[in-house]
């Protein structure tokens, strides 16, 4: 399979310098909770959370609802956070968004346990997409509606280790 790149490793590092001093400054210094959701965001998690000079915990959900590079429209919690964040500063880390109905439920059900602030940080948009209405709050790069893989996205599995994004033709 071919894979042309998007987005080049040196893009997306300088992207999460930036948008990781904004986050800070955002929540004042303090201490976040980052929501890494499995597995797509999992480099994205780890360099953004270097970045973030405050006190940063972590903490791994996992959801499920595409299958190949169709979307199944069902979502399915597959892993539960570990954390109690009643009260507590949230940022959804997710590596992209797509129809939105991901985080539409996320978000829901966030908010449902009463954070003191839920954000959400996306890496990829592919706002034309968009079947939901949902707006994140910090998005690393806005991409036309390709498939994409690498630096943690995948295609059935594969390609997540890509250091770059790219996508498939
Ligand atoms: P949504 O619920 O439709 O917004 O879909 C979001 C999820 O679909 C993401 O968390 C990804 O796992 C997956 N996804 C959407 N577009 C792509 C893509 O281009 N490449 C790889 N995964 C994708
Ligand atoms: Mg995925």
């Amino acid at each position: 399979m071919e894979i042309k790149t998007l987005i080049d490793e040196i893009k997306i590092q300088d992207r999460i310098k930036e948008i990781a001093k904004t986050i800070t400054k955002d929540f004042n210094n303090e201490e976040i909770i980052l929501i890494c959701i499995l597995k797509g965001s999992l480099f994205f998690t780890a360099d953004l959370a270097k970045r973030i000079p405050s006190n940063v915990i972590l903490d791994f959900m996992k959801v499920s609802s595409y299958e190949g590079t169709q979307s199944t429209g069902k979502i399915n919690l597959k892993l539960d956070l570990s954390t109690d964040i009643t009260n507590k500063n949230v940022l959804i880390v997710e590596d992209i968004i797509d129809t939105g109905r991901t985080l539409t439920y996320l978000k829901e059900y966030l908010l449902n346990k009463n954070p003191k602030k839920l954000k959400i940080c996306t890496l990829l948009d592919k706002k034309e997409r968009r079947e939901f209405d949902l707006e994140p709050d910090y998005t690393c790069f806005e991409i036309p509606d390709k498939f994409v893989v690498g630096y943690g996205l995948d295609y059935d599995e594969l390609y997540r280790n890509l250091p770059y994004i790219g996508y498939i033709e």
